[in-house]
């Protein structure tokens, strides 16, 4: 049912943990699970995120998308981490069970709520970033489900 990249991030999740001090923090649920997924980005003066950690109370699913989300944004400019989108880390994961898309948007959410908080706090504006939800079950309806 799961990819081995998927079992393998499962197992042995990367980056999982807490910055001090970071540049920004995001955090999102989805209500109707229930899980929750904190996202935390350390990014230097050039915009460059040089580190990230994530904790989550989450399935093994979101786990496994984190883990392969954060190693995909690490190193990168802050408009290179807005095209990591949850498709891109699906297909990085060799994909995802239908029913366990909506896990993969944890990350996404997450990821971008961090962004937004560090533009927030720099008083900064990054061009393509919305305002993140909070819960990303609002508006998931038309999603895959
Ligand atoms: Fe909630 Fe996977 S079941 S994130």
């Amino acid at each position: 049912m799961y990819s081995e990249k998927v079992m393998d991030h499962f197992q042995n999740p990367r980056n999982v943990g807490e910055i001090e001090n970071a540049s920004g923090v995001g955090t999102v649920g989805n209500a109707k699970c229930g899980d929750i997924m904190r996202i935390y980005l350390d990014i230097n003066d050039d915009g460059i995120i040089q580190d990230v950690k994530f904790k989550t109370f989450g399935c093994g699913a979101a786990v496994a998308t984190s883990s392969m989300a954060t190693e995909m944004v690490k190193g990168k400019s802050v408009q290179e981490a807005l095209q990591v989108t949850n498709k891109a880390v699906m297909e990085a994961l060799d994909g995802l069970p239908p029913v366990k898309v909506h896990c993969s948007l944890l990350a996404e959410e997450a990821i971008h709520a961090a962004l937004w908080d560090y533009a927030e706090k720099k008083g900064i504006r990054i061009e393509g970033l919305a305002k993140p939800k909070s819960d990303i079950h609002e508006g998931e309806e038309a999603e895959e489900y």
